[in-house]
């Protein structure tokens, strides 16, 4: 894969931006906490644009209905999360929801099961672990990506 320095707060603007109306449409409030700019990795945008918008996807698809997702950016290492205020994920099916294919059976809807087998994979890709947890503010979940500063530090899968 070829990298480049991306700037991952520009990238994270960008992304909501096209969510902003699927997130209207759920009467959601869509919103960003963290730098205009300034927050750089090596990594490959495509990429790193997917792995974003599963997670936003998923927030605004099984966040609450007039609720809150917000897209947060933090440096040293550079970590991004995105947190909703939906039933959250329950701590037995927290490495479940990352396999391929599984999909709670409350979920609805008609997702495959792919979104977040595929951002794990991303992440490790770029060196980085996506670990899932609660929001800290509400219910809800909070889906946490961090990357280390270290190249080549081994990571787990
Ligand atoms: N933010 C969230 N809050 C609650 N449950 C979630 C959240 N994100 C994911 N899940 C649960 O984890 C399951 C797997 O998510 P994943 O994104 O991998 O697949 P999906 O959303 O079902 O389908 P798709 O392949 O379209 O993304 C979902 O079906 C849902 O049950
Ligand atoms: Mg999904």
């Amino acid at each position: 894969m070829p990298l480049v320095r991306v700037d991952l707060a520009k990238l994270a603007r960008e992304e909501l931006e096209r969510w902003a109306d699927t997130a209207i449409a759920r009467n959601m409030d869509l919103g960003y906490k963290g730098p205009e700019e300034g927050i750089e990795i090596t990594g490959e945008p495509h990429l790193l644009r997917e792995l974003l918008g599963n997670l936003v996807d998923n927030a605004i698809r099984y966040g609450r209905v007039g609720g809150e997702v917000t897209l947060g950016l933090t440096s040293m290492p550079a970590t991004l999360y995105v947190e909703d205020n939906g039933d959250g994920i329950p701590l037995s099916e927290r490495e479940l929801v990352l396999e391929r294919f599984y999909r709670r059976t409350e979920a609805g809807g008609d997702g495959c099961g792919l979104g977040l087998a595929i951002s794990r994979e991303i992440a490790v890709r770029h060196g980085a672990q996506l670990a899932i947890g609660d929001n800290p503010y509400s219910c809800g979940a909070r889906v946490t990506v961090t990357f280390s500063n270290i190249e080549g530090l081994p990571h787990k899968n």
